[in-house]
Order: structure tokens, then C-alpha cells, then sequence
């Protein structure tokens, strides 16, 4: 299912740019990893993408670990490729608004024309919507959450890396604080994050987990719309 989709989505890509791509279908399809029978974990990178996204990609990719980009819209409008690269590359899209703005001050009219631009250029760079939602801040309420239309996966472990600019103490915190089913919340904006990621996956790698996308994490279940999700620790059964 995962291959056909990203197919399509180099296919639409494809056809709308004149931008050559570079990945190939076959090493876009993630593996077939079943989060109820093994060790899960799903990073997330927000708030990007930046012209370092393509330093993360290029650590992830080589390492064939599978991630979640949660995209904010105006950025992606600046640097579609490399949307498109990380869509290509196996990894899933989340919609994390236009332009990071506290939703919970808005109309609804307003947190929806966030979530559509933001899709709309989404779309455009890899031929595809996202499903899901992470609301800047992780600021909801009723509003916001009936205004996204699709669940909002937000995270269990909190790497302060916007705070702590120190890659020892980012691995420090996700090796002491991960467990199975955990969501980890990174941002790929940050320097010193995109640095700590090796370390992240040779930490969570030796203690056996598995890194999976949002949707895999979750797989077969699908999340509920409108729903807030930090994890998915009860799925995994030893
Ligand atoms: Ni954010």
C-alpha cells in the first residue's frame, strides 16, 4: 500500500516539475514492519522545511530510518524539493500549519485556510495531501480540533531541543525517556538537532527499536479525525 502511494505521489511530482528526482520507488517503499509484534518508535521533525532538512535527510535515508515531517506551509512554498525528496525518500508529510500561529486565537474559518494552504502546497510538492495534523504549539481546542479535519498526532517524548542547543543532551534525554509506541517530538530547524540524530538511531537502534512513519506507528489502525494522539505505547505486547 505504502509503495503504491508514494509511487502515485512521484508520478503527480513528476509530472508537474521539471525538477529530475533522484530516489527511486523501490527504495521509497518502508518496511514492512509490524508495530504490534516489535519495538516501534516514530520521529518527528517540525517546523521546517530549511535547507538543513536535506543534511537530515541525507542522515536518515543512509541509515534507512523512516520519519514524519511535520511541514509548515510557508516554508514549504519556499523550498518544495525538498518536500518532495523526503515524500520520495519513504517519509510522511504532516500538515503543522501556514505559518506556525497560536490556532487556538483564531476562527475556525482562519485555522481551516491554515491547514488547506498549507496541503494545497503540500500537494503541489509531492502530489499528495497529508493526513494528518500537528497543531503548532501544540496549542487546541474544540475549535481547532473540529476545524483540522483529520486527527492531530501530537508526541510523548519531549526533546526541549529548541531549548537545550546541546546534541549530548538531546540523545541523553531520548535514550533515558523512550519507550515503545513513543512519538518523539524534534525540530529539524535546529542544527544541533540534525547533529544528535545519529545518535538518536544508534542509541534506539541497539536497544532493538524499530523507526517507523505516524501512519505505521498506528497501522492497521487508522487515528480518529479530530482526535489528539501522543502515542501508541498499548499496541505493543512483548
Ligand atoms: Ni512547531
Amino acid at each position: 500500500m505504502h509503495r503504491r502511494l508514494v509511487t502515485s505521489a512521484v508520478t503527480a511530482a513528476l509530472c508537474g516539475t521539471t525538477l529530475a528526482g533522484t530516489a527511486t520507488s523501490a527504495s521509497a517503499a518502508p518496511q514492512a514492519v509490524d508495530c504490534r509484534k516489535v519495538k516501534c518508535v516514530a520521529l518527528t521533525f517540525d517546523d521546517g522545511p530549511v535547507a538543513d532538512t536535506q543534511r537530515l535527510l541525507r542522515v536518515l535515508n543512509d541509515r534507512k530510518v523512516r520519519s514524519t515531517f511535520y511541514v509548515v506551509g510557508q516554508n514549504v512554498q519556499k523550498k518544495p524539493s525538498i518536500v518532495r525528496d523526503a515524500a520520495l525518500a519513504g517519509h510522511q508529510i504532516g500538515n503543522h500549519s501556514w505559518d506556525h500561529a497560536d490556532l487556538t486565537k483564531l476562527s475556525a474559518a482562519k485555522v481551516k485556510s491554515q491547514l488547506s494552504r498549507t496541503d494545497t502546497a503540500v500537494k503541489q510538492a509531492t502530489g499528495k495531501k497529508p493526513t494528518t495534523f500537528r497543531a503548532p504549539y501544540g496549542a487546541h481546542n474544540a475549535t481547532v480540533r473540529s476545524a483540522a479535519g483529520r486527527p492531530l498526532v501530537h508526541w510523548s517524548v519531549d526533546t526541549l531541543d529548541w531549548k537545550y542547543r546541546d546534541p549530548a543532551r538531546i540523545i541523553k534525554t531520548v535514550n533515558q525517556t523512550t519507550k515503545p509506541g513513543d512519538i518523539i517530538l524534534l525540530h529539524d530547524i535546529h542544527r544541533t538537532t540534525v547533529d544528535a540524530v545519529p545518535g538518536i538511531i544508534k542509541a534506539l537502534k541497539a536497544r532493538g527499536f524499530h523507526f517507523v512513519t505516524v501512519d505505521q506507528l498506528f497501522a492497521p489502525a487508522k487515528l480518529p479525525s479530530g482526535k489528539v494522539t501522543y502515542h501508541n505505547r498499548a499496541a505493543y505486547r512483548p
